[in-house]
């Protein structure tokens, strides 16, 4: 058994499919390679530790007999809660562990307000972290079933893709909950990254499009899927690194997202920008309402779609698509 263990997930960006995937359709995302680290140590006690100073977590501590009980910060809720489920599907069946506990430390590449999926690299961090220290082998569906459990028990809503795209990595087709996660082959992908500075509630703007459907069920069944088809043909045009196609199902994407009521003004700035200065398509990723924007563009005018994503008040990111999934890093790292 291994005292102490450095892990690292990436963070992830929306392509195709975003809300209809909570619906039962199918998306498609792709991890980048910004990453969150946790460093995880065994302790003598049974105890719980978390240092996360990115989310205000200082030296945070509690008894394993209290995990998921009582107040719990909002930065610790996704390793607190990862940890009590590995612990409740694993560890406790397992003799000879209760005596131990756990402490973490994490660290991120990127800001939380990004929309890249802090909480969900953390909860795969956790739980893999957990699985190295106890010698527990799970397989990769496991550890998402486990990472998926905790983000419902937080949250109540979400396909899990984020999860699978830490897990993972590279450029998933994605099936709720987890029902399908296919790995597909991408080409020479080119995205500009937009920030828009606001940061997007996912849960509440799902919560905001499920309160609509209701209300239109007939309607936003064919929107869903009609964004549905737009993933199949998005997949067949990523097989075949049809730059051009890919655009326009990027663009047709944004229209039907706008029609659930996702957009903002911010992103459409920045999206209208980008298409105005060259980009083959433009669309938000992820919930909406805020969070970031993506451009696809050739080369030959990246820098022309970087500048007016700018002028028009956004933060370029610079992230490379199609990262690594879960690993572990070398200690002194
Ligand atoms: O806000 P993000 O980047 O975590 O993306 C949310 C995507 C949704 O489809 C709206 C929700 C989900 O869990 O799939």
């Amino acid at each position: 058994m291994k005292n102490q263990i450095i892990i690292s997930a990436p963070g992830k960006l929306m392509l195709f499919g975003e809300h209809a995937v909570v619906h039962g359709k199918q998306c498609i995302v792709t991890a980048v390679d910004q990453r969150l680290k946790i460093k995880a140590q065994r302790l003598e006690e049974p105890e719980f530790e978390l240092h996360a100073p990115v989310v205000d977590v200082l030296n945070y501590r509690k008894p394993l007999s209290e995990l998921g009980k009582g107040d719990i910060p909002k930065g610790a809720k996704f390793v607190e809660i990862a940890t009590r489920n590995f612990l409740d599907s694993r560890l406790r069946k397992a003799s000879g562990n209760d005596s131990f506990g756990v402490s973490f430390e994490t660290v991120s590449q990127f800001k939380s307000t990004f929309g890249f999926g802090s909480s969900s690299a953390s909860t795969v961090c956790t739980v893999k972290a957990l699985c190295e220290l106890f010698n527990v082998n799970l397989s990769e569906k496991e550890i998402f079933d486990i990472c998926y459990k905790t983000v419902l028990d937080i949250q109540g809503v979400g396909s899990g893709f984020d999860l699978a795209a830490a897990i993972y990595g590279q450029t998933l087709y994605f099936l709720a909950g987890g029902k399908k996660i296919e790995q597909l082959t991408i080409y020479n992908l080119q995205l500009v990254v937009g920030y828009t500075g606001v940061k997007a509630d996912t849960a509440i703007l799902v919560k905001e499009v499920n309160a609509r459907a209701e209300k239109y069920p007939k309607l936003f069944k064919s929107i869903f899927d009609d964004i549905g088809l737009i993933v199949e043909e998005a997949k067949i045009a990523l097989k075949k690194n049809d730059l051009t196609k890919l655009g326009e199902l990027m663009n047709l994407n944004q229209g039907y997202l706008e029609a659930l009521g996702v957009g903002s003004d911010k992103l459409s700035n920045l999206i209208y920008a980008a298409r105005n200065a060259g980009a083959l398509g433009a669309k938000l990723s992820g919930a909406g309402g805020g969070d970031c924007m993506i451009a696809l563009v050739e080369e030959k005018n990246r820098r022309a779609v970087e500048k007016a994503i700018e002028k028009a008040g956004g933060k370029v990111l610079k992230v490379e698509v199609n990262a690594e999934g879960v690993r572990i890093e070398r200690l002194g790292n």
